[in-house]
C-alpha cells in the first residue's frame, strides 16, 4: 500500500462553497459484493467509470484496508495510484476505466454507527449520508455521482435477512451455511443514499397501490416483539403516499417500500432509497409504550423519509452546501402533512416552538450559519435546526405568498425540470419562480445569510381620517463572517380587529398581496416601509405575522392589554398562542406584572376547553428556562431565571385555584373518538395536575398515584410519574420501581424513565451519577445517551453548574468513538459566553482545556466555533 510520502498537513481543512467542480468521472454502475464475516467484511467492487472533463480520477475511501485494485483488468502497481487516510487518487486514468476493489472493514468494531456497522448482535445496518458510503469501499463518494447499484450481500445464515435497495434479482446458498442475496435499484442515486441490512428481524407486511396502479410491497423490519408497535408507522406511510400524490402529483416508483428499525442509529432516520433505516424511536409507536408526541413524532418522520423519494432522492443536491435544498423543502412537506393530523394551529404552533428553542437561539450564537453555509469543515456538524427548520420556513415564506395553486405550478416545474438530478438552490427558487409567474430570486438572500431578521413595527390610527398606518423596519446583527447582509423579503401576514368587538375588519389597503389567501399578506422587502389602510372606522388592534408567516423576532409596542385582547378575540389560534408567549415574555424577561396574563387565561380557557382541548393545553405552555436563557446576551443568571419562573407557575396555579382539580376530574380522554382530541385532553390533565401539586394540595399525589395505576397509556403513566418523582412525594419511590420492572425491557419506555430522574428539578451531579452507571446505561446507545443529557439539560441551572463536566466528558469520550453525537452534545454549551461571571470564566476554561485533547474533525470545529466568540 502507498501511503503519500509527504501527506499535506492542511491546518486550514476548510471547505469552500465558491471552490465546487464537476467531478472529472461519473460512474455508469456499480456491482458490490458485500460477505460480511464475524470478525471482518469484505466488499468488492465493480465501477463502470467515465471521464467527464480534465483531472484525476478520485476515489474516497476511509478506514478501507485495501486488498487489491485493478483498472480495466489490469493489477494497478503500487506507484500507478497514490493513497492517504481520505482518498486514492489515480492520475492518468484512460476515460473508460473499468475498476475493481477489494477492501476489507470492520463493521463489527465501527462504534461511529457511520458506514456499514453492527448495530446490535444480530443486526448490521448502513448509514451512508453525508460520507459514509467511503467507509464501505473506495467511490467518488459525493451527491452529484449517480450511479446504477447492483449489491449482493452475502452472510451467515444466522441472519436471515439481506436487504439492500431496489429489487430483489436473485437469492441463493453460498456454502458453508452462508446465503446470498443480489439486489438491483434501477434508479440512478447517490452513494449517501445506498443501504443494507443483514440481520434477524421480523417483518410486518402490507401493501399499496399508486395513482397510477403501481402495486407496491410494504414491509417494516423490526424485532418480533416490537411488531405490534409498526402498526402506526405502516398506516403513516400509506397516508404519506397518498398525501404526496394528492398535495404534489408525486406518485412512488419502485415495487417495494421497506423500513429498518434499528435502536443504534445517531439521527432520527435515513432515506435510503426503497430501503429507509429508522431509529426506533422515530418508528415504533403504541399508546402503551410511547408517549402521544412521540407518536406524533413518529408519524411526521415516516412522512419526512418517504417524502425525501422526490425532494431529496430523484432530485438531490449537487454538494453538500445545498443540504436545505432537500431538507427544507422535506421538512416544510412533513410539517404541512402533520397539520392534516391534529389541529393545524397546534401542529404550528409545535413547530414554531421548535424553531423558537432550537433555532433562534442557534442563530443568534457563535454556530450561527447561513440555512446554505459557503463554508464547512466537518459536513456533519450541519445537519442543524437551521438547515432543517429555517430552510422549512423559507419555503413556507415562499408558499404563503404564491398560495395554493401558483406554489403547486411551481413544485410542477421543479419535478419536470430536475427530476433524475443533482442541482442547487438556485434551481430550485428559478424552477419555482417560472412555474408560478413570480419572481422569488430575492429569497436567495434568506438562504445565503445568517441570523434572525428583527422586525420592528409601529402603528398609528387616525380616528378623523378613519386610517390606520403600519410602520415596518427591519435589521440584523452583524456577522464576523458574512459581511454583507441585505433586506430580506418578509411576508406579513396580518389582521385588524375592533378593539371594542373583538370583530375581525375586512382590510382596505393596496399594497396586500393579491395571492388568493383570505388573509392579508403584505411582502415587506426594504429596509423600511410604511403601508396605510382606509375606512378603519374604529381603533382597531392590529395582529401581525399570522401563523408565523416569516422566521423573524417581532417587536411591537403592544399594551399588555392588547395582548390580552388577542388571546382571546384572535381566529388564528397560532397567534392566540404567541399573545400568551410575548405576555410570558414579558412577565419573565422584563419584570411585567403578571395579572394581565393570568386574567386573560382565566377568561380564555374555561370555554374553550371543551371545544379544543388540545389548543387549551398549548396555550399553558411557559417558555422553558432554556428558551428564556436564549434571549438573554449577557450576564445570565440561570438561578434567577428558575426562580422567576418557578415563581410566575406557582402564581398561574394558584390563580385557577379549586378549578383545577375540576378541570382535572371532569376530563375524560377516553371518551374522545378523535386521537387528536383524545391527546389534548391527556396533556391538559397532566397539566391540571401539575398544577394541583404546584398548590401545595398533597391529594395530588393520591390523584396522580391513581393516574399511574389505572392506565395503559404512556402519556398519562409517564404524566403521573413526573408529578411523582419530580415533587419527591412518598410514592415517588415505588412507582419507579414499578414502571421499571414493567418496561425494562422496553429501551424507548426506559429512555423516559431515565429522561424523568435526570431533569428532576433538584437532580445533582448524584442523580447523574447513579443513571450514568445504572446497568442500563450505555454509551453505544445515542438515545440512552440523550435521554440523560437532554434531562440534565432540562434545569439549565444544572446544565452549568455539574452538567458542564458531564457534557465535556460525554466530548471527550465520544470524540473518537463516536463523534457525530459528541459534537452535538458539545453544542449544549454554546451559549456558555452569556453567563454572568465568575461562572463565564470558568466554564470558558473548561472547554479551553478540551481543546488540545479533541482529535474529530467534527467535535473541533464545534470547539473552535464555539471558543471564537
Ligand atoms: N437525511 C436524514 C434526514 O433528515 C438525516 C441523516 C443525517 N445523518 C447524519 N449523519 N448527519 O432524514
Ligand atoms: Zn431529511
Amino acid at each position: 500500500m502507498n501511503i503519500a510520502a509527504n501527506p499535506v498537513i492542511e491546518a486550514d481543512q476548510t471547505i469552500y462553497l465558491k471552490d465546487y467542480q464537476k467531478p472529472s468521472f461519473l460512474v455508469d454502475t456499480i456491482d458490490l459484493n458485500i460477505q460480511v464475516f464475524d470478525d471482518h467484511t469484505v466488499v468488492s467492487t465493480k465501477l463502470v467509470m467515465q471521464r467527464q472533463t480534465a483531472g484525476d480520477l478520485v476515489l474516497l475511501g476511509r478506514d478501507l484496508e485495501l486488498q487489491s485494485i485493478t483498472i480495466n483488468g489490469k493489477q494497478l502497481a503500487e506507484n500507478e495510484y497514490v493513497l492517504d487516510a481520505e482518498q486514492l487518487v489515480i492520475s492518468n486514468a484512460p476515460d473508460q476505466a473499468t475498476i475493481e476493489t477489494i477492501v476489507k472493514i470492520h463493521p463489527e468494531s465501527n462504534t461511529q454507527l457511520e458506514g456499514l456497522y453492527q448495530a446490535a448482535g444480530d443486526l448490521f445496518v448502513t448509514q451512508n449520508e453525508p460520507e459514509g458510503f467511503r467507509k464501505i469501499t473506495f467511490y467518488p463518494d459525493r451527491p452529484d455521482v449517480l450511479s446504477v447499484f447492483t449489491t449482493r450481500v452475502e452472510a451467515d445464515k444466522k441472519f436471515p435477512v439481506l436487504l439492500a435497495n431496489g429489487n430483489l434479482i436473485e437469492k441463493g446458498e453460498a456454502g458453508e451455511g452462508r446465503h446470498y442475496a443480489t439486489w438491483q435499484d434501477p434508479t440512478k442515486k447517490p452513494a449517501y443514499l445506498f443501504a443494507c441490512v443483514i440481520g434477524d428481524l421480523a417483518v410486518l407486511k402490507d401493501s399499496y397501490v399508486t395513482s397510477e396502479g403501481r402495486n407496491v410491497a410494504l414491509e417494516i423490519y423490526a424485532e418480533e416483539k416490537d411488531i405490534p408497535k409498526c402498526h402506526i408507522a405502516m398506516e403513516a406511510l400509506k397516508h404519506s403516499m397518498r398525501w404526496d400524490e394528492e398535495h404534489y402529483g408525486r406518485p412512488y416508483d419502485l415495487d417495494n417500500y421497506m423500513i429498518v428499525a434499528t435502536s443504534a442509529f445517531n439521527m432520527g432516520a435515513m432515506e435510503n432509497k426503497g430501503l429507509n433505516i429508522f431509529n426506533t424511536s422515530c418508528v415504533l409507536a403504541d399508546e402503551e409504550f410511547t408517549t402521544d408526541a412521540a407518536i406524533m413524532r413518529v408519524q411526521s418522520v415516516i412522512a419526512h423519509e418517504y417524502f425525501h423519494n422526490w425532494t431529496g432522492n430523484r432530485i438531490t443536491c449537487r454538494d453538500w452546501f445545498q443540504l436545505c435544498l432537500k431538507e427544507g423543502l422535506t421538512v416544510f412537506r412533513d410539517q404541512s402533512f402533520s397539520e392534516d393530523l391534529q389541529s393545524a394551529a397546534v401542529q404550528r404552533i409545535d413547530d414554531v416552538a421548535v424553531l423558537k428553542a432550537h433555532q433562534f437561539p442557534e442563530d443568534s450564537g457563535p454556530l450561527s450559519h447561513p440555512p446554505r453555509p459557503d463554508h464547512f469543515v466537518e459536513i456533519n456538524n450541519f445537519y442543524t435546526a437551521t438547515v432543517y427548520e429555517k430552510g422549512a420556513e423559507i419555503n413556507r415564506m415562499m408558499a404563503t405568498l404564491l398560495g395554493k395553486e401558483k406554489f403547486r405550478a411551481g413544485t410542477d416545474e421543479y419535478f419536470r425540470r430536475h427530476d433524475g438530478q443533482a442541482v442547487t438552490v438556485e434551481d430550485w427558487v428559478a424552477a419555482l419562480t417560472a412555474g408560478s409567474g413570480v419572481d422569488l430570486s430575492a429569497f436567495l438572500i434568506w438562504y445565503n445569510q445568517p441570523g434572525t431578521p428583527k422586525l420592528e413595527a409601529q402603528g398609528e390610527y387616525d380616528a378623523a381620517k378613519q386610517t390606520y398606518r403600519l410602520s415596518l423596519k427591519q435589521s440584523l446583527k452583524t456577522h464576523p463572517k458574512y459581511p454583507n447582509l441585505k433586506a430580506v423579503p418578509i411576508p406579513v401576514a396580518l389582521a385588524l380587529f375592533d378593539a371594542h368587538s373583538g370583530e375581525q375588519l375586512s382590510l382596505n389597503c393596496e399594497s396586500l398581496f393579491e395571492n388568493g389567501v383570505k388573509d392579508g399578506v403584505y411582502l415587506f422587502d426594504q429596509d423600511a416601509a410604511t403601508i396605510e389602510f382606509t375606512d378603519v372606522t374604529s381603533k382597531p388592534v392590529v395582529s401581525l405575522l399570522r401563523n408565523f408567516s416569516a422566521p423573524v423576532n417581532l417587536e411591537f409596542n403592544y399594551s399588555d392589554e392588547e395582548l390580552a385582547f388577542l388571546l382571546q378575540h384572535e381566529t388564528n389560534g397560532f397567534n392566540q398562542w404567541q399573545a400568551t408567549q410575548t405576555l410570558l415574555d414579558r412577565i419573565l424577561l422584563n419584570d411585567h406584572p403578571a395579572d394581565i396574563y393570568i386574567q386573560a387565561m382565566l377568561n380564555t380557557v374555561p370555554s374553550l376547553i371543551a371545544h379544543d382541548p388540545l389548543l387549551v393545553s398549548r396555550l399553558f405552555d411557559v417558555p422553558t428556562e432554556g428558551y428564556l436563557a436564549s434571549r438573554i446576551d449577557a450576564d445570565y443568571q440561570p438561578q434567577v431565571i428558575q426562580e422567576k419562573r418557578n415563581a410566575l407557575l406557582d402564581t398561574l396555579a394558584r390563580a385557577f385555584g379549586a378549578q383545577a382539580k375540576e378541570i382535572y376530574l371532569s376530563l375524560d380522554p377516553k371518551s374522545q373518538a378523535d386521537f387528536s382530541q383524545a391527546m389534548g385532553t391527556r396533556a391538559l390533565k397532566n397539566i391540571m395536575l401539575t398544577m394541583i401539586a404546584r398548590q401545595g394540595d398533597e391529594s395530588a399525589f393520591e390523584l396522580a398515584e391513581q393516574q399511574f395505576k389505572n392506565t395503559a397509556n404512556m402519556s398519562e403513566r409517564l404524566g403521573a410519574l413526573r408529578v411523582l418523582v419530580w415533587n419527591d412525594a412518598p410514592q415517588a419511590e415505588k412507582a419507579l420501581i414499578d414502571f421499571y420492572l414493567r418496561f425494562k425491557d422496553e429501551a424507548l419506555s426506559m429512555d423516559q424513565w431515565f429522561m424523568i430522574q435526570a431533569a428532576h428539578p433538584k437532580a445533582d451531579a448524584e442523580t447523574i451519577a447513579y443513571l450514568t452507571s445504572h446497568p442500563d446505561y450505555d454509551l453505544g446507545v445515542p438515545n440512552r445517551i440523550r435521554a440523560v443529557s437532554g434531562g440534565l439539560n432540562a434545569n439549565p441551572v444544572n446544565t452549568w453548574s455539574f452538567g458542564v463536566q458531564h457534557f465535556i466528558d460525554l466530548a471527550k469520550y465520544l470524540d473518537e468513538k463516536n463523534p457525530i453525537v459528541g459534537s452535538r452534545l458539545l453544542q449544549v454549551l454554546s451559549r456558555w459566553y452569556t453567563l454572568a461571571e465568575p461562572q463565564r470564566s470558568e466554564v470558558k476554561a473548561q472547554l479551553e482545556a478540551l481543546k488540545p485533547i479533541v482529535k474529530s474533525k467534527n467535535v473541533s470545529e464545534t470547539l473552535s466555533s464555539m471558543l471564537s466568540v
